[in-house]
Formats: C-alpha cells, sequence, structure tokens
C-alpha cells in the first residue's frame, strides 16, 4: 500500500522546497536523444525536463535501457542531445567528476597515479597529492595496490579506484552512472557512507544513477523515476526522511518509497523483458 504522504513532483518541475527565486543549479528542458541504427532510429529520451538546487542529492532510476547513462553523458556534456538543451545555474558548465558504468581507470598509470590525477590537473604540488592519494588509496582498501596496474586489479578494486579519483577531484558536480554496481554489499555500504560524507562536507550537486531503489532511497533528496524507452520522467519523488538514514532503522519507511517506485516501475521493467505479471 501506498502511504499518501510520499510527495512527489511533476516532471519538469523543481522540487517543491525550491523557493521562487532560487536559481537553479542545472536545469535540462525538453531533452530528447535519437541514435540512428541499421534497423531505424532509437529513441533513448523523449522531452526529458528537470531542474536541480545547488547542494541537492539526485538520484535517477529507470527499466535498463531506458537512456539514463545518454542522459548523464548529455549533462556531462560529452555527447550533444538530438533536441533540447542543458544549462548551469553559473552560466558555464561547473568542474565535474565522472564515474561510469564503464570503467574509467587509465590503465598506464598505476592506482595513486590514477587517484592523484584529478589533483594534478588542479595544479597540486606533487608531494601533497601524493600523500592524499596514499591516503585514499588505504581509506578505498587499496594500501596493498598502490603501485599496481589496473589491469591487476578485481573489477571491483578498479571501480574504487575510478570513485575515488572522482571524490578526490573535488569538482562541484559529480555525476556518477551505477558507480557501486560491481561491488560487494559490504563494500558498497562503506562507500555510500562515504559518497555521504563527501558530500555533506563538501555540499556537491549529485546526479547519480542506480537499479538499486534502497540505495536511491537511502543516498537521496530526491529521486527521478524514468519511464521504459523512450526515456521521460515518470515521477520526482522527493525523500523526506530525515538524515543520517540507516538502513536497518528506517527500513519501513525506505520501503514504503521502494514499494511506490517499483509500482511506478514495474510494468515497464516487464513489457521490457516481456514477462508479464
Ligand atoms: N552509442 C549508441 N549508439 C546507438 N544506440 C545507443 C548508443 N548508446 C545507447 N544507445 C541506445 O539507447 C538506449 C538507451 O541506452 P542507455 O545506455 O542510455 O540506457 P540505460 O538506461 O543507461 O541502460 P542500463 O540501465 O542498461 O545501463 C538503448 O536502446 C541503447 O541501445
Ligand atoms: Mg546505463
Amino acid at each position: 500500500m501506498v502511504s499518501g504522504t510520499l510527495r512527489t513532483a511533476s516532471a519538469g518541475r523543481t522540487s517543491p522546497e525550491a523557493s521562487a527565486t532560487e536559481t537553479p543549479a542545472l536545469t535540462c528542458s525538453h531533452l530528447s536523444a535519437v541514435y540512428p541504427g541499421r534497423q531505424g532510429d532509437v529513441q533513448a529520451l523523449r522531452d526529458i525536463g528537470f531542474s536541480i538546487r545547488d547542494r541537492e542529492f539526485v538520484s535517477i532510476v529507470g527499466p535498463s535501457g531506458c537512456g539514463k547513462s545518454t542522459l548523464l553523458r548529455i549533462i556531462a556534456g560529452l555527447q550533444q542531445p538530438t533536441a533540447g538543451s542543458v544549462s548551469f545555474g553559473g552560466a558555464s558548465r561547473p568542474g565535474t567528476g565522472l564515474v561510469f558504468q564503464e570503467h574509467g581507470t587509465f590503465p598506464w598509470m598505476t592506482v595513486v597515479e590514477n587517484l592523484a590525477f584529478g589533483l594534478e590537473m588542479q595544479g597540486m604540488p606533487r608531494d601533497e597529492r601524493q600523500a592524499r592519494a596514499l591516503d585514499y588509496a588505504n581509506r578505498l582498501g587499496l594500501g596493498q595496490f598502490v603501485h599496481a596496474f589496473p589491469r591487476e586489479l578485481s573489477v571491483g578494486m578498479r571501480q574504487r579506484v575510478d570513485i575515488g579519483r572522482a571524490f578526490l577531484s573535488g569538482a562541484p558536480l559529480l555525476l556518477m552512472d551505477e558507480p557501486f554496481g560491481a561491488l560487494d554489499a559490504q563494500t558498497r555500504w562503506v562507500l555510500q557512507e562515504e559518497l555521504l560524507r563527501i558530500w555533506l562536507e563538501s555540499r556537491k550537486l549529485v546526479v547519480f544513477v542506480t537499479h538499486d531503489l534502497d540505495e536511491a532511497v537511502l543516498l537521496s533528496d530526491r529521486v527521478l523515476v524514468m519511464s521504459g524507452r523512450p526515456g521521460t520522467i515518470r515521477q520526482d519523488v522527493s525523500i523526506d526522511l530525515p538524515r543520517p538514514r540507516d538502513s536497518r532503522r528506517d527500513h519501513a519507511a525506505i520501503r514504503e518509497y521502494t514499494w511506490h517506485m517499483w509500482q511506478l516501475l514495474e510494468p515497464d521493467v516487464r513489457s521490457g523483458l516481456a514477462i508479464k505479471g
């Protein structure tokens, strides 16, 4: 049963708390994306519109293939939309930390060099960035592997390097595409906490794609629930749970949100897989 207390905002509008005068930090307006294909065009996104305020943590959930990665690449400026636009409150795109589904480590750099890369780009002196990267390698459980190359690591370890680099970059905009997907459950919990700690300390704007509805509720201020392809924003759900949240203590409230989202997603997930309910 879905409680009447869950708050949602219509697609294309800012969340209800945003004051009328506040300039959103990120606005996507009428975004569409079409890929040409041998068997005809594939419309990945259709008329996507939403705004995110500074310091908000927003997750995106949706059926596989609904265009979540496409949307993130467009926000990152790595891909042009077929129609529509992305604008930033501060005019130009802010410094952006990226963690994508495909592994983003540099294969020719060691773990510590990979971690320090963003700091080097910021012009941090060598000793300082080395110290920070080593400290972070330890925090990510990679202390014994600081001089290893990505090919010598497990999938989850490589993903930790990629996450660490984005965390260390200090970029005000973090775009993360299923960053914890390749991690075991315990590592995932620890890195969820670390991500929240970084977000609370530095108050970055985070856009976080996940398939895990519990993770979305645990971490986010708002969750954008997408439809199946062509992806549209089906509902903008505000998560009104106090922080810090605890997946065990707040289990019932979290479950209420995830159940609501699953009801929105289920028909499209089933039809995408051609499995009837
Ligand atoms: N480079 C590309 N060329 C052609 N089609 C593409 C390309 N990238 C994505 N697509 C198509 O666009 C649609 C959306 O893909 P996208 O990767 O954005 O989905 P997604 O929601 O991230 O899926 P998943 O949850 O499985 O990661 C899919 O039908 C996919 O086949
Ligand atoms: Mg994807």
